[in-house]
């Protein structure tokens, strides 16, 4: 199932009162230089990317993308919008001076192959940002997301919740420099850099 762009901005309205809005502000706010956003979705992060900064934002969901685009002139906020999946980026190696993914890595296919692209695409020592919700430290709270998960990934579009990122992205080329728990460790808030 495939979450239209209006009914996620209404899901995330409380969320993102609540938490959301200062995590992205901290995490984006530091982006630099040429930025690649994955995911990009209705452009939540738009508002918080400093001005100097060259944006560039994929996602597979045009219906999302659309309204990245309507969010972003609103803001008159340049950015270049693209249809694409973070597992076949369509950019140069090494063309990125950070890339972002927030609520992302939960959702793609191919975990793996997308974090090797962003490596690929990234600049040595170029940033790695990222805002996920994760497979919980507590174990009860791992073994309701392993048992919710086969139901939740086909109501939210792919969504898993007991994904381990952080994981993936300490083993598969990147640096993790920081990390940053809330909610008991569900969401995490990761800075890294490429190896
Ligand atoms: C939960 S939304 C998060 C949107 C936005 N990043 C945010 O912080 O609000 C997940 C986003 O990931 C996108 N997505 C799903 N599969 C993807 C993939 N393989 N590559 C890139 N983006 C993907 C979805 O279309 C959606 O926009």
């Amino acid at each position: 199932m495939t979450m239209h762009a209006a009914i996620y901005d209404g899901v995330m309205r409380p969320v993102e009162k609540l938490f959301m809005h200062e995590l992205r502000r901290r995490l984006v706010g530091t982006a630099r230089g040429r930025v690649l956003e994955l995911g990009i979705g209705t452009g939540a992060n738009l508002p918080y990317y400093p001005a100097e900064t060259e944006l560039t934002g994929i996602d597979p969901n045009e219906g999302f993308l659309e309204r990245a685009r309507q969010r972003a002139h609103a803001l008159g906020r340049p950015v270049t919008l693209l249809a694409a999946h973070a597992e076949a980026l369509p950019f140069a190696d090494r063309s990125f001076d950070t890339v972002v993914a927030t609520l992302v890595f939960c959702t793609v296919t191919d975990p793996l192959q997308a974090l090797s692209e962003v490596h690929r695409v990234l600049k040595p020592h170029g940033q790695f940002k990222l805002i996920e919700h994760v497979r919980m430290p507590n174990p009860l709270g791992a073994r309701v997301q392993d048992l919710v998960t086969p139901l939740w990934k086909h109501i939210a579009s792919g969504c898993h919740l007991n994904r381990d990122t952080l994981s993936l992205v300490q083993a598969n080329g990147f640096q993790v420099e920081s990390v940053r728990e809330h909610l008991n460790g569900l969401i995490l808030e990761i800075e890294a850099c490429a190896l």
